[in-house]
């Protein structure tokens, strides 16, 4: 167990396979003026991190800790920090890193008041997912009502949120699924219509759903196995989100490829759009607005303890992720 002066944490000191991840004991942060002390309650495991500790993302300076979002309780304040209190439950969602450790020291103005109908670990298996899919469907492509839109891997974390967001914005939702396990998840999410992407042609479905006309937007976070296929979907002035590359990085492209039907190739990444404490706090109101109308349902994770952040990261590798992993401290 940590003393007071130490925490456990997954120290990333070499990019590499899942076996790179490992625990251990190290010194605990003191918060310094503007910052707090955050006791981790569950941990929140995504792709990044993947991408991350592979080494595709080089945006964690080694050695380091991984880890985007996670949940937990305020346990001391630096100086002339104001509005939150020790004790206080909070969440964050941040490209600084350093979620997967028992306490990390954090801007108090990273952090995000949690509503206590909320559980700490569905919380920290779906904000950082929740805060994306707000900025898919209302920043990066605008869902009109009417619109017919292509979810990729719809069974997804992201994919479920999306099906949810995008069907109560009032859009026919196409969700392509790897198995037909999955089909029932993405269907219970809100998709209209499934496609087993790895049985059928999925743009041949999509003409035929659309009859001919393609789709307003797609939403592509599988990226090299379907991103041809995403553009060859769009209907004219159609736009492709790619959130993600869960297959593989996409291959180049030129302008011309958007010109055969005035096409829009869209790339956000989420922290650019939680880059000040008013665009965090305006997002995470509406994602908490959203949870409580019932327009998107909290993912139940699948929790492993700390120490098996390896056998997490297999787990959304291997495409066996319920739609969320959590590690417990
Ligand atoms: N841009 C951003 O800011 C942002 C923010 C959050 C997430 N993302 C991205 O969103 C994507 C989905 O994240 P998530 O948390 O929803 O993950 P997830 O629940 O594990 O879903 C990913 C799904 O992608 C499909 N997939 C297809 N090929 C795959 C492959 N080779 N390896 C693994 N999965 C593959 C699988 O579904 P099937 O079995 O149905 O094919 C898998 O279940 C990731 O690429 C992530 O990086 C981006």
């Amino acid at each position: 167990m940590p003393s007071h002066r130490t925490m456990q944490a997954i120290v990333l000191d070499t990019f590499g396979g899942p076996q790179v991840l490992r625990l251990c004991e190290t010194p605990r942060p003191a918060p310094g003026a503007g910052e707090v002390l955050v006791r981790h309650t569950a941990i929140g495991v995504n792709f990044h991190d993947c991408y991350v500790r592979s080494g595709l993302y080089r945006t964690l300076p080694l050695p380091g800790i991984p880890g985007i979002e996670a949940t937990g309780v305020v346990e001391a304040l630096g100086s002339g920090v104001a509005g939150l209190a020790v004790g206080q439950r909070v969440g964050w969602v941040s490209g600084r890193y350093g979620g997967y450790a028992t306490h990390r020291v954090m801007p108090a103005a990273e952090a995000i008041r949690l509503p206590d109908s909320l559980d700490d670990a569905d919380l920290a298996a779906t904000l950082m997912k929740a805060l994306t899919v707000s900025v898919l469907v209302s920043r990066a492509h605008v869902v009109q009502p009417g619109q017919t839109v292509l979810v990729h891997a719809a069974a997804g974390g992201v994919g479920q949120l999306l099906c949810n967001w995008c069907r109560h914005l009032g859009a026919t939702v196409i969700g392509t699924v790897g198995t037909r396990a999955k089909a029932a998840v993405a269907e219970a999410a809100g998709a209209h219509h499934i496609i087993l992407y790895r049985e059928e042609d999925f743009v041949a479905r999509v003409q035929q759903i659309t009859g001919g006309a393609g789709v307003a937007a797609v939403y592509d976070a599988v990226g090299k196995d379907t991103f041809a296929g995403s553009l060859a979907s769009l209907a004219f002035e159609g736009t492709l989100v790619n959130y993600g590359q869960a297959s593989g990085p996409v291959a180049a492209l030129t302008p011309a490829d958007l010109a055969v039907r005035s096409l829009t190739l869209v790339r956000p990444i989420v922290f650019h759009y939680l880059r000040d404490a008013d665009r965090l706090a305006d997002l995470s109101s509406r994602v908490f607005d959203a949870f409580a109308a019932g327009v998107i349902r909290p993912i139940a994770p699948l929790r492993l303890p700390l120490a098996e952040a390896a056998a997490a990261h297999e787990v959304l590798e291997s495409q066996r992720s319920p739609g969320g992993v959590v590690l417990l401290p």
